[in-house]
């Protein structure tokens, strides 16, 4: 017997600031909702105001945000819930670990060219990390590595979010997590 139910599993969405995590994860979550699902989203800002709220960006802090983050979704889906994370996760191997916690782990890598993500620059934390008011900025002073094998890539560029979600959608089918 496993630990993991026969529903529950964990969505996560990792990608550079401005990507398309957030859009991606709200959209989810709704369309999920709709099958009966329970379903929490698990977003990096708020998670980072509650659960992570003590840590910074560095690396270290980077890897143990991803590891709360990871052993909440987890609890989430091992009483049968789904857990969507919309977080950057900017370490492979953070990933790798949460993957390895985690059981049913569906990685959607949400890519976006950094030039892209800088121009809509959602939040204007790019302006302010090329001012030099913010350190450690994923894609600018602190490196986003890539996800080798997720078991989704959306390209944000180049989709519209009902098209990216659709790909999403599409590859929980195929694993069977939803009808
Ligand atoms: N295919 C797509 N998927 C998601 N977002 C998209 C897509 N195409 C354009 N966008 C836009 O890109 C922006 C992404 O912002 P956001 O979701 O906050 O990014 P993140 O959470 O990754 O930092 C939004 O303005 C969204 O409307
Ligand atoms: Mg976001």
């Amino acid at each position: 017997m496993t630990e993991q139910t026969a529903n529950g599993f964990v969505v996560w969405l990792t990608g550079l600031p401005g990507a398309g995590k957030s859009t991606l994860a709200r959209l989810l979550e709704s369309e999920l909702r709709g099958f009966g699902l329970a379903v929490e989203r698990l977003d990096g800002d708020e998670v980072r105001q509650h659960l992570t709220k003590d840590l910074g960006f560095s690396k270290e802090d980077r890897m143990e945000n991803v590891r709360r983050i990871a052993y909440v979704a987890k609890l989430l889906s091992r009483i049968g819930g789904v857990a969507i994370v919309a977080a950057i996760a900017p370490y492979a191997e953070a990933r790798r670990s949460a993957r390895t916690e985690i059981g049913t782990f569906v990685e959607v890598f949400v890519r976006c060219p950094l030039e892209v993500c800088v121009q809509r620059d959602v939040k204007g934390l790019y302006a302010k990390a090329y001012r030099g008011e913010i350190a450690q900025m994923t894609g600018v002073s602190a490196p986003y590595e890539a996800p080798v094998n997720p078991e989704v890539i959306v390209d944000t560029d180049q989709e519209l979010p009902a098209q990216s979600l659709k790909k999403i959608l599409h590859q929980l089918r195929v694993m069977k997590l939803v009808p």
